[in-house]
């Protein structure tokens, strides 16, 4: 009997499939973040590093991918040189059936969802643990903040229904404050028994102030590339009027 694939090879299965089928040479690739992304970074590089691409430029969603990206030998460039990103991939903490996502437990969620809406196509890269039936049952909402009145913040959160969580990290034996790319806090957000109106809750952390951005990506994702032990699926949204959502091989 075969053995089952690893989360670590469904990943790069993931990451491999959706660079083979939607990245071409001559692009301008939104380049993701986070330990899935990682593999379509690696596929990338190999091309070019074997000469089967030429000319790839790569616009990075965070500090880190841009330097996984330079020790990879991808070239960047950024959205002021290049304000259309041909195709972003990027991978997600979860998706729905709508194929609307859950991002930023890396911690890179402005910058991404910046070049997601910059992006033509934005691929969204999953191993199967990565669905569910409602958005915020598996992973808590991150949630961008300014760190000025930060705790006031987490009381307008907590008025939404849902149990916040400043991010942390250690910094030798004192824990202080996870600082993101763009000189934020994080505010993971569980809601217990998931997000019932993700647009309803979107709109409503748009509009405080202390909010500069958060993880629901909403009609975002043009394609999800799900890794499952039986073989690969693709979700893709219908660019046309009703935005449908349909499965393909
Ligand atoms: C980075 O902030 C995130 O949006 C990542 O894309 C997301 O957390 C998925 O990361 P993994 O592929 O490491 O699970």
């Amino acid at each position: 009997m075969s053995e089952p694939f690893t989360v670590e090879e469904l990943k790069r299965r993931a990451a491999e499939y959706a660079v083979e089928r939607f990245v071409r040479d001559g692009m301008v690739v939104g380049l993701g973040t986070g330990s899935t992304a990682r593999y379509a970074l690696e596929a990338i590089a190999r091309r070019l590093r074997t000469g089967v691409w030429r000319n790839v430029r790569g616009v990075p969603t965070s500090r880190a991918t841009a330097e996984l990206a330079r020790a990879l030998g991808i070239p960047l460039t950024t959205l002021e040189e290049c304000p259309v990103v041909d195709v972003t991939v990027d991978g997600a903490d979860e998706v729905d059936p709508h194929m609307n996502l859950i991002k930023g437990l890396g911690g890179a969620l402005l910058w991404e969802k910046i070049v997601a809406v910059a992006s033509q196509r934005e691929v969204i890269i999953v191993d199967e643990r990565k669905r569910v039936p409602r958005l915020g049952t598996r992973s808590p909402l991150p949630v961008e903040v300014v760190p000025f009145g930060w705790s006031r913040t987490l009381r307008f959160l907590e008025a939404l229904g849902g149990e916040p969580r400043l991010r942390v990290e250690a910094h030798g034996r004192q824990e202080q404050p996870v600082i993101t790319d763009g000189g934020h806090y994080i505010v993971d957000c569980h809601f217990p028994g998931g997000i019932p109106d993700p647009e309803g809750l979107a709109a409503r952390l748009c509009a405080w102030p202390g909010v500069v951005e958060h993880g629901l990506f909403l009609n975002l994702a043009t394609d999800v590339v799900v890794a499952t032990s039986q073989g690969i699926e693709v979700m893709q949204r219908d660019t046309g009027e009703t935005g449908a959502v349909h499965s393909v091989g």
